[in-house]
């Protein structure tokens, strides 16, 4: 197969030197592209900026901004047999972004902030034969929460995780599908559940 994965936070932008991003360390997406390669699977791996060597044997897209990672995933994805969208896209965004560098008024500032386009919700509406796999990270109402999150950006299965795995090695994960039923549990290292979706996803979702 040939997987799109996307991994690591996105850089949102207020003027040439400051940007508003999130702490995920890339580690959950890295690991989902070392499992595929390691089956056998091509692998486009789209990741924001983290402190992780590149997986060798994959195809390998730097992005920065959530706008950036959109473009590269809906050109990518066509090509593609199947999506797993680990990156911990910024929701929102300044309104612009300022040239150069803001300087200090002695006065408050205020940002408007404005949402990301959804990544994973458009690859969801463009699929054809494409299955799609979407992480949910939650903190109350989880299992809940997931499900709406699974409908609205249409994935086929979605990986409920929490907070606490916000760059640790390791990961407490439920698989959830359409029905809203919870298919899998696996807890451990990043590398270890990576092999086992990856795993699941060949046995359970692809058309081999
Ligand atoms: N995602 C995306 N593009 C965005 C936001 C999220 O592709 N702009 C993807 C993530 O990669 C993940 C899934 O959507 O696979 C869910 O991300 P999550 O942060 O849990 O949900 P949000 O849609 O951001 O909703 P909320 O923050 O309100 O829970």
């Amino acid at each position: 197969m040939r997987i799109l994965i996307t991994a690591g936070p996105t850089r949102e932008y207020i003027d040439d030197v400051r940007f508003l991003s999130n702490a995920s360390s890339g580690k959950m997406g890295y690991a989902l592209a070392e499992a595929a390669v390691a089956a056998g699977h091509q692998v486009v791996l789209v990741s924001g900026p983290v402190m992780l060597p590149q997986p060798a044997g994959c195809e390998f897209i730097a992005v920065e901004t959530s706008e950036e990672m959109y473009t590269a995933c809906v050109e990518c994805f066509p090509a593609c047999d199947g999506v797993i969208a680990a990156a911990a896209v910024c929701d929102y965004r300044p309104r612009s972004r300022v040239g150069g560098k803001i300087s200090k008024t002695g006065q408050p500032l205020t940002l408007e902030l404005i949402e990301t386009e959804d990544v994973l919700a458009e690859l969801g509406r463009r699929k054809t034969r494409q299955w799609v796999v979407g992480f949910a990270l939650e903190s109350q109402d989880a299992h809940k929460k997931a499900v709406q999150k699974l409908e609205r950006k249409h994935c086929d299965v979605i990986v409920l995780n929490f907070p606490s795995a916000i760059g640790s090695a390791d990961n407490a994960v439920e698989l959830i599908d359409k029905t809203g039923k919870t298919v899998a549990r696996w807890e451990g290292r990043k590398t270890l559940l990576a092999q086992s979706l990856i795993s699941w996803i060949e046995t359970n979702i692809s058309q081999g």
